[in-house]
């Protein structure tokens, strides 16, 4: 009899493994490590692994930030930073850094667990963290690891949002979302993921009723990739005035491609329009105009560093002059000189970054350029 309960149990527990044997062994705290899902989905595993959500821990650029936020909170940042960076700590607790799945970032069975978002709250994440993916279709082959359900959240910029939308103190530090929202992008239906995390067909891959099988790239470029900075503005000379004692240059910039303000997101980021007038005999003068939020703490100061912002210690802002999606923002640069002979004009924006890295750095990326030679 003893024997015979023994064995029946043996028989149950082994069932169960032969049911979800390669998750029920690997996972760590009941999220898969990155690597697991990488045995099967090689191609989106590549594009994650380039993209930031990878890097969002290891990045030094965060970890320097972290590294002070850390120090002037007296260890409270952990609380804060680690519930965007590294969002597994909502499971695992792992506010320490112990584990190496925290190391790991914004990982794929987070993401793919993720049922509700509330960025103005406490909470950013409902949770259901299983051997059931959450993913756009829900379907797809069947395979002996997973079960999928159809998720629309994960379809929509409210999936976004858990992260890429901030309020401390009152103040809207980042604005990602609520941007978007009042966009006429949000009005026509085109996502975040619509613009930053396009369907590309995968070669050779049949899909239902003939159409090829898409992957949605998960590299998500953003700031950092110079292609799409280059898309999403323009900046024309519309007219130039040569006057008795000055030169008076009216400037068109577009943000023609964004789905949010340029910039977004981390206040620290500026774009900058340059104009600059060259004369016949190589005489140049240049005017700069910057798009920024600024952000003052109680005192009044302006807060400069990305640890001093993501805190939270700013108590109000005193500039917002970034370029909403669509606008098209007129500007005039006056310069007080009446040259002889030709001129000529040139305007450019840069997207302007001064990340605090252990080594000041400056990040200047040149978006979209134009020249116009203007004769007395
Ligand atoms: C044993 C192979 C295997 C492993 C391991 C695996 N998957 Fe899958 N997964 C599949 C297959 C097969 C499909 C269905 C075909 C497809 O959509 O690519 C799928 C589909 C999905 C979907 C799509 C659901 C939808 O709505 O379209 C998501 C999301 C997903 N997997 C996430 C993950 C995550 C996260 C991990 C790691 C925790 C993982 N998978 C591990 C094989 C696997
Ligand atoms: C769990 C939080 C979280 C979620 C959910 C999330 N992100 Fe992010 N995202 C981040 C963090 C944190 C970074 C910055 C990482 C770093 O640079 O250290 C980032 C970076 C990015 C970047 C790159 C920014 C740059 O400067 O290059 C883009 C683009 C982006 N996210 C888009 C999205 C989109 C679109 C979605 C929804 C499909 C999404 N994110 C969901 C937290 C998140
Ligand atoms: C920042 C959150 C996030 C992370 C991290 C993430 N995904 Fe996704 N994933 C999504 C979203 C959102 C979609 C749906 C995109 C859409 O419908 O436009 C998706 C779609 C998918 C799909 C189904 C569609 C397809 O492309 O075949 C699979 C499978 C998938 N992800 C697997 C993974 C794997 C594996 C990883 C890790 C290597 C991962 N995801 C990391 C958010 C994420
Ligand atoms: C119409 C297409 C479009 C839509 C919709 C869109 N984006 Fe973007 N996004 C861009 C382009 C183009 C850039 C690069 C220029 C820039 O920095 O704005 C970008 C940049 C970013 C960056 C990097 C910002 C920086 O300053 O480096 C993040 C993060 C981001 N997007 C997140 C999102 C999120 C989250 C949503 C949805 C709430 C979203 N985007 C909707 C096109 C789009
Ligand atoms: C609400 C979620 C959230 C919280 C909380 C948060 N971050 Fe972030 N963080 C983000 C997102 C999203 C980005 C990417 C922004 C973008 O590119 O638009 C980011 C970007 C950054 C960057 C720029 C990284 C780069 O490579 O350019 C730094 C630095 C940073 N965060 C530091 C911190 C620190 C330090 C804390 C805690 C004091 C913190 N963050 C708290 C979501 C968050």
């Amino acid at each position: 009899m003893y024997h015979k309960l023994a064995v029946m149990g043996l028989a149950i527990f082994g069932l169960a493994l032969l049911c979800q044997p390669v998750f029920a062994r690997d996972k760590a705290d009941g999220l898969a490590t990155v690597d697991i899902c990488d045995k099967c989905h090689k191609d989106i595993h590549a594009k994650w692994a380039d993209s930031m959500h990878s890097q969002s821990m290891t990045d030094p650029i965060f970890q320097t930030a972290y590294m002070q936020a850390y120090l002037a909170s007296g260890g409270a940042a952990k609380k804060i930073c680690l519930n965007c960076h590294a969002p597994t700590v909502l499971v695992t607790g792992d506010y320490d850094l112990k584990k190496e799945s925290t190391k790991e970032g914004i990982t794929c069975h987070f993401c793919h667990s993720v049922t509700d978002t509330h960025p103005d709250k406490g909470t950013r994440f409902d949770l259901k963290v299983s051997s059931t993916m959450r993913g756009p279709t829900g379907g797809g082959a069947k395979n002996d690891y997973h079960d999928s359900v159809a998720s629309q959240l994960h379809r929509n910029s409210e999936f976004c949002a858990g992260c890429h939308e901030y309020t401390a103190n009152g103040i809207k530090i980042m604005g990602t979302y609520s941007e978007w929202k009042d966009s006429p992008y949000a009005a026509k239906g085109i996502t975040c993921q619509g613009c930053h995390m396009p369907a590309e067909p995968i070669p050779g891959a049949g899909g239902e009723k003939g159409k090829p099988r898409v992957l949605f790239n998960h590299s998500l470029a953003g700031g950092h990739s110079i292609m799409q900075l280059r898309k999403a503005i323009n900046v024309s000379i519309k007219a130039i005035n040569r006057g008795k004692d000055r030169i008076t240059v009216d400037l068109e910039v577009e943000n023609s491609g964004s789905g949010h303000y340029v910039p977004t997101g981390i206040p620290t980021r500026k774009l900058v329009l340059y104009c600059q007038v060259r004369t016949a005999d190589n005489k140049i003068s240049k005017k700069s105009i910057s798009f920024e939020k600024i952000i003052f703490d109680h005192s009044g100061k302006e807060l400069l560093l990305d640890s001093e912002i993501m805190l939270g210690n700013g108590t109000q802002i005193v500039k917002d002059n970034r370029i909403a999606p669509g606008e098209k923002r007129k500007e005039q640069m006056v310069f007080y000189n009446s040259p002889v002979g030709n001129i000529t004009v040139t305007a450019w924006v840069d997207y302007l970054y001064q990340p605090q890295l252990v080594q000041p750095t400056e990040m200047r990326i040149e978006m979209n350029r134009t020249e116009q030679t203007s004769a007395p």
